[in-house]
Formats: C-alpha cells, sequence, structure tokens
C-alpha cells in the first residue's frame, strides 16, 4: 500500500515529472498538473521513456511500468490536487510564483494535507507564511535525476510540525529514499556546498585554468565525482545554478558566493545546459 493514497505533483517538469514518477512507482494515484498542455506532454513522455528504461534493464516488469505509468492522472487545473494527501510543488524557482500556488493550494485542500515544495533554495518559512497551515507546509527536496537519486532533504521551515517531518520522513524511505533533515537556510545543505563548487568550476573556466574537459576530468578522476562540475551544471541548467547562487548571494551576503561573470554571461545568451541543448558542452 502507498504511504499517501493520492499524491499532486504541481509542475511536470524536469523535478516535477521524475518526483511524480517515483511516487506512482511506489502506488501512490498521482495527479500531475501542469498550466502548461506542452510541459504536461514532454513531462508523460519523459515518465514513459525513464519506465521503459528500468524495464528494458530488468530493474522493473513491463507490467510494473505500465500500471505506474496508468497511475499518473494529467491536469491542466489545480483543482486535481483537491483531494491528494500531499502536494509537492516543483513549479519555477520563483518565490512570487510559488507563494501564489500555495495560496490557492491551501484554499483547495482539506485542512490535513501536507504541502510540500521541491524548491532548491527558495524559503519554506516564506512559502509557509502564503497559508493558513505553516505546520503542515515542508520542503521536500528531490535530486535529478529523481528516480535514481537517493537523496531526499526534508526542510523544516520555522513553523514545521515535527508531526509533519516525521511523515514526510517515513514518506520518502517507503520510496526508497534516504531522507535527511536541513534547516530552512538559503540553499539548506545540497545547494549551500554544491553550489560554489560548481561557481568555482567556470571560474576556472574563465580565468583559463584549464579547459572545460580538462577540468571536469580533474573533478570526475582526481575525486570520483560522478560526472564533472560543469557537466552537472548542464544537467541542473545553468539558469537555476545562476538563481540559486544568487539566493545564496542576497541570503548569506558573504561575496563568495558572488555568482561567477562567466555563468550570468551563458544565462544571457540562452545556454542553458542539457534543455535547451547547448550549454558548456552542446548536446
Ligand atoms: N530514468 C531511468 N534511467 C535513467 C535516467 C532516468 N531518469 N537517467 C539516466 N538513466 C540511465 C541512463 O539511460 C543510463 O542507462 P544505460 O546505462 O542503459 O545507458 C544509466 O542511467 C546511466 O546513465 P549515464 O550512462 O548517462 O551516466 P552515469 O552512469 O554517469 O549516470 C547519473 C548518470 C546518475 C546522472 C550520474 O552521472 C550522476 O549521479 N550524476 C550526478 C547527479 C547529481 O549530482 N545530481 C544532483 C544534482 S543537484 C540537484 O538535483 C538539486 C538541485 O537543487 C540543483
Amino acid at each position: 500500500m502507498a504511504f499517501f493514497e493520492h499524491v499532486a505533483v504541481i509542475g511536470a517538469g524536469t523535478m516535477g515529472n521524475g518526483i511524480a514518477q517515483t511516487f506512482a512507482a511506489h502506488g501512490s494515484q498521482v495527479s500531475l498538473i501542469d498550466i502548461d498542455a506542452k510541459g504536461l506532454e514532454k513531462g508523460l513522455a519523459a515518465i514513459r521513456a525513464s519506465l521503459d528504461k528500468f524495464a528494458s534493464k530488468a530493474l522493473i516488469t513491463k507490467e510494473a511500468a505500465d500500471a505506474a505509468f496508468a497511475r499518473i492522472a494529467p491536469s491542466g487545473a489545480l483543482s486535481s490536487a483537491k483531494s491528494a494527501q500531499l502536494v509537492v510543488e516543483a513549479v519555477v524557482e520563483r518565490e512570487d510564483v510559488k507563494r501564489k500556488v500555495f495560496g490557492e493550494l491551501d484554499a483547495l485542500t482539506a485542512p490535513e494535507c501536507i504541502l510540500s515544495s521541491n524548491t532548491s533554495s527558495i524559503s519554506i518559512t516564506k512559502i509557509a507564511a502564503a497559508t493558513k497551515r505553516a505546520d503542515k507546509v515542508i520542503g521536500m527536496h528531490f535530486m535529478n535525476p529523481v528516480p535514481l537519486m537517493k537523496l531526499v532533504e526534508v526542510i523544516r521551515g520555522q513553523e514545521t510540525s515535527s508531526e509533519t517531518s516525521a511523515r514526510v520522513m517515513a514518506c520518502a524511505e517507503a520510496l526508497g529514499k534516504v531522507p535527511v533533515e536541513a534547516a530552512d537556510y538559503p540553499g539548506f545543505v545540497s545547494n549551500r556546498v554544491l553550489m560554489p563548487m560548481i561557481n568555482e568550476a567556470v571560474y576556472c573556466l574563465m580565468e583559463g585554468v584549464s579547459t572545460k574537459e580538462g577540468i571536469d576530468t580533474v573533478m570526475k578522476l582526481g575525486m570520483n565525482h560522478p560526472m564533472g562540475p560543469l557537466a552537472l551544471a548542464d544537467l541542473i541548467g545553468l539558469d537555476v545554478c545562476l538563481d540559486i547562487l544568487n539566493v545564496l548571494h542576497d541570503g548569506l551576503g558573504d561575496p563568495k558566493y558572488r555568482p561567477c561573470p562567466l555563468l550570468k554571461r551563458m544565462v544571457a545568451a540562452g545556454r542553458l545546459g542539457r534543455k535547451t541543448k547547448k550549454g558548456f558542452y552542446e548536446y
């Protein structure tokens, strides 16, 4: 039996579709909600491809892959979240947008429903303040690619209750993930540690310390990272990396977090990484 019978995932982008897949693969009925019909279609295609990949490797059966896919109901309306016991929000990383979505979810869902955000760096406390149930608002930060990555960072806002946190930690475990609790400070743990490394790799490239391949090879073969920091930045999205660095810089006020000018220039040029087929590398 699924930990939560009905889960609503808001946003069908890279993170949202991976989160929806993970819940569906563990037995939940999932409403995958996105206002953009094309985005929804793309998200469903990504889920199908990922489930087929697992089936082709015999990590799951074809029947289990089909059953998981069938448990996902796409929708263009937020009202599809009405009967959910858990909502995971994975919309664009903008505080105003997230606060608006949470305000609407608060009015729509049952009072006992837990409202979580997959935000990578925006304050959970600020998001929770847009609702009348701050005790039931929490960060549930999955890693990309969600179906493969074990970690879920669980972020408690100022008012998040211990009960909410305990349920979300147990839910992450039921998904086969390893949850780690973090306090609500900019970037939490994951991005506070990861982003300065990526930023420093971009500085190395800008200053000609080595080539992109050289920098990534040093970190892959020298530190046993599965991929180099520049390739990882392309996977995450250079715009997302820049947004997170700005949150760290503004929130912690330390110049060590200043985004590298080359990163800013690449984002301005629309080289956002894999999603635009060009970032530090071409795809
Ligand atoms: N579903 C199913 N299978 C998938 C998949 C998915 N979503 N994504 C990749 N795979 C499969 C690939 O198809 C490939 O299969 P084959 O072996 O059959 O070709 C297999 O996984 C291995 O992939 P790759 O050969 O491409 O490369 P890899 O062995 O390096 O593994 C990786 C890929 C798991 C992404 C690995 O490189 C890795 O762990 N990289 C680091 C990822 C990371 O750090 N993520 C965190 C980013 S930060 C974040 O998400 C939070 C934030 O807030 C920014």
